[in-house]
């Protein structure tokens, strides 16, 4: 008798930081609660699911493998590690496009600190991954606070994806900390859905079931 495939799906989430010193970094908002939340819904469709995680205060979803990772640059050396076994990758995580380009080993007294810090641009973690994509589906995310869907459709074709979800962050009751969120689900080839303000659970399992069949698709 065959066994059922299970589709592996990888998914990040939460803010990454990006440390000054051993008491100073910088990050963002991101609570994680959008991808912790498509992790359980991945795993109530039954995949097998791997949440890459920068620090949040969530409990991880019974069954699913927690990675915990603080910087850009760990995301990015565990996503590339579960990159090729995957069929379906989700990058929900706000990763910080920057990184001081020196970390100071101890804590800087005040004043000690430096007026400016240089920083570095972090990889894309997503654009790299969309260069390497064989036959997974690719999602990615984008964060707006303007010009959302023309912005969402570049990113979309800018980093191979097959999917992208555009959220407007700009509201204070949806997106970043909240428990709400509103966003539009495009694919690559065009096809659209709008998924009303509601909370995070309902849209993580609407966004996977939309996208569900194509992993199907592909794990076959
Ligand atoms: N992303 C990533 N690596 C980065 C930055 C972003 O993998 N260094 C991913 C995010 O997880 C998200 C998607 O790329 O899935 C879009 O992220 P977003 O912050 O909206 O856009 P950016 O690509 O950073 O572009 P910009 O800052 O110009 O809006």
């Amino acid at each position: 008798m065959s066994k059922k495939l299970k589709i592996r799906c990888l998914i990040s989430a939460g803010p990454t930081r990006e440390w000054i010193d051993p008491v100073r970094f910088i990050s963002n908002p991101s609570s994680g609660k959008m991808g912790y939340a498509l992790a359980e819904a991945a795993k109530n469709l039954d995949m097998e699911v791997s949440l890459i995680s920068g620090p949040v205060n969530l409990r991880c979803p019974q069954g699913v493998q927690l990675v915990r990772i603080e910087t850009a640059l760990e995301m990015q050396e565990v996503m590339n590690a579960h990159f090729e076994k995957a069929d379906l990758i989700i990058m929900c995580a706000a990763v910080s496009d920057h990184r001081p380009s020196k970390i100071y080993e101890r804590k800087l007294r005040k004043n000690e600190f430096p007026d400016k810090i240089i920083l570095k641009r972090n990889p894309d973690i997503l654009k790299i991954l969309g260069g390497r994509k064989k036959n997974q589906v690719l999602v990615g995310f984008a964060a707006e606070t303007n010009e959302i869907m023309i912005s969402a459709k570049r990113k979309l074709k800018e980093k191979n994806l097959d999917w992208i979800v555009a959220n407007d962050v700009s509201k204070s009751d949806i997106g970043f900390s909240s428990d709400k969120n509103e966003v539009t689900l495009i694919s690559a080839d065009g096809f659209l859905k709008q998924i009303p303000s509601t909370n995070k659970s309902k849209i993580a399992k609407e966004i996977l079931d939309v996208i569900y069949p194509s992993c199907l698709k592909k794990v076959r």
